[in-house]
């Protein structure tokens, strides 16, 4: 008796489990289909970066092309950079560090302006960024500026406290306004956009201190505390080491940090008129 009711029911039993099966099937595709991560569109973006290998002296240098989902990128050109070395191509070289303007190694010449690469946001338009190493500089390798001389004269200007009466286990002090005349000079990370920027510059640079390292010797020669202020300003009483600056203000439009080297120049120059 039990196994005709069973026999009876074989075939809705089996309907009912092909209906389910399809149901749970159907189910399976749609939830797949439903949390399956959807392929983030493409936004191509074309660089054009310049390369130029020290070991190849045989080989021209030459702009290379490289293309970057922007999709899947950052939104600085330093981020399109790591992508590139990272995901592309191993081989290329450029400076950076802190990738947050502080440090100033990632200096490089971007659309034809000298700037950061960690503070330049890629630009979404069609044309292709053109990235080049600082100008008017020797390349040790692709983005990478020889800034040996820049350092030199860095240093030829003493950029540190002179004061032989510190005393001793004591800090220094000076007025608020004092440290306020400081403003807008201390905060230079000496990337040299604005060096290499400027006409003066390229043309003198064995001679001319240039942007940045003059308003580095502005800076320490008005603070408060520094005793070498009429020795800093006679090293500098020459036709080249300051003069050679003409106001073109290219620094000014170029600094990354919103400094304005050229107005350093100029108040330096009439104290060294007045000195
Ligand atoms: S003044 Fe500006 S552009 Fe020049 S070295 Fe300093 S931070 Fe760089
Ligand atoms: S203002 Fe002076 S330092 Fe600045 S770019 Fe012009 S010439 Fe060079
Ligand atoms: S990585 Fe340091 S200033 Fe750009």
């Amino acid at each position: 008796m039990l196994s005709r009711r069973i026999q009876a029911i074989r075939p809705f039993f089996k309907q009912s489990l092909l209906f389910n099966a399809r149901r749970m099937a159907t189910e399976a595709n749609v939830s797949t289909t439903a949390s399956k991560p959807e392929a983030p569109e493409e936004k191509l973006k074309t660089f054009e970066i310049y390369r130029w290998n020290p070991e190849r002296p045989d080989l021209k240098p030459k702009l290379q092309k490289y293309q970057v989902n922007l999709k899947n990128c950052g939104p600085m050109v330093l981020d399109a950079l790591n992508q590139i070395k990272n995901e592309q191509d191993p081989t290329l070289t450029f400076r950076r560090s802190c990738r947050e303007g502080i440090c100033g190694s990632c200096a490089m010449n971007i659309n034809g302006s000298n700037t950061l690469a960690c503070l330049c946001h890629i630009k979404t338009d069609e044309k292709p960024t053109k990235i080049y190493p600082l100008p008017h500089c020797f390349v040790i390798k692709d983005l990478v500026p020889d800034l040996t001389y820049f350092y030199k004269q860095y240093k030829a200007i003493e950029p540190w406290l002179q004061n032989n009466n510190i005393p001793k286990g004591k800090e220094l002090y000076q007025s608020r306004e004092d440290r306020e005349k400081l403003d807008g000079l201390y905060e230079c990370i000496l990337c040299a956009c604005c060096s290499t920027s400027c006409p003066s510059y390229w043309w003198n640079a064995e001679e001319y201190l240039g942007p940045a390292v003059l308003m580095q010797a502005y800076r320490w020669i008005i603070d408060s505390r520094d005793q070498s202020t009429p020795r800093r300003l006679a090293a500098m009483q020459n036709s080249m080491s300051v003069y050679r600056c003409h106001t073109i203000m290219n620094c000014a439009r170029t600094c990354p940090k919103g400094l304005n080297p050229g107005l350093a120049i100029a108040k330096l120059k009439a104290l060294m008129a007045t000195s």
